[in-house]
């Protein structure tokens, strides 16, 4: 997959480590509206972070593995989405996905998470996309509420952020059950 359109002026593309320059200036420019969220956002404060950060999804997906995209609009790039895991083997794989704060609002995560749902089930038959948020974030909630999965149960403090949190996991499964 070279690109993917999502939505008038928006692309999804595999987010490689060569682009790791266009990532961190991503990350300078929103991080900060991430950070609550999501620990890398912080931890990624130079370019060789960003491009160490983008090698280690490369590496895994060239063992069939977590792979990661970016969302470009009107050609800057302004979110993205990944496999966190992503077992062929088993056919279990969760994603999450991140969006700068002023393309929020337009369907795009919706929309590209489908994307990668369907080549999920469709393509890679596999059998369980997961999605698991904070019990607080109510937009990243809201994101698997509109994907139509089903909210399985809460892993009780199971997430660090500063404080912990309570996570909430989300799934669509294939065979319904
Ligand atoms: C989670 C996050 C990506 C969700 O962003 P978002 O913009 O709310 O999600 P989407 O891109 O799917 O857009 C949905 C919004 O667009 C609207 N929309 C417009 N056209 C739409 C379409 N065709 N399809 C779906 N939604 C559409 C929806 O009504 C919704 O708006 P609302 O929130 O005002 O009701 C974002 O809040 C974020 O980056 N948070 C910080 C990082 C994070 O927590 N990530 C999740 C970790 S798992």
């Amino acid at each position: 997959m070279l690109s993917h359109p999502v939505a008038e002026g928006a692309e999804l593309r595999a987010l490689e480590p060569w682009r790791a320059e266009e990532f961190y200036e991503f990350v300078v420019r929103s991080g900060s509206h991430l950070a609550p969220w999501m620990p890398w956002a912080t931890d990624i404060d130079d370019v060789a972070k960003a491009a160490l950060w983008l090698q280690g999804y490369a590496d895994d997906q060239a063992r069939d593995g977590r792979r990661v995209y970016g969302i470009w609009l009107d050609g800057l790039l302004v979110g993205g989405a990944g496999f966190a895991t992503f077992d062929a083997r088993t056919g279990n794989c969760s994603l999450g996905a991140w969006l700068a704060p002023e393309a929020r609002g337009r369907g795009l995560v919706t929309r590209a998470v489908r994307l990668m749902t369907e080549w999920a089930f469709d393509t890679r038959g596999m059998s369980r996309v997961e999605w698991s948020a904070a019990t607080g974030n109510i937009r990243s909630i809201a994101v698997a509420k509109r994907l139509g999965m089903e909210r399985e149960g809460v892993l009780r403090s199971a997430l660090t952020l500063g404080i912990r949190h309570d996570v909430e996991v989300w799934s669509l499964v294939t065979d319904g059950g």
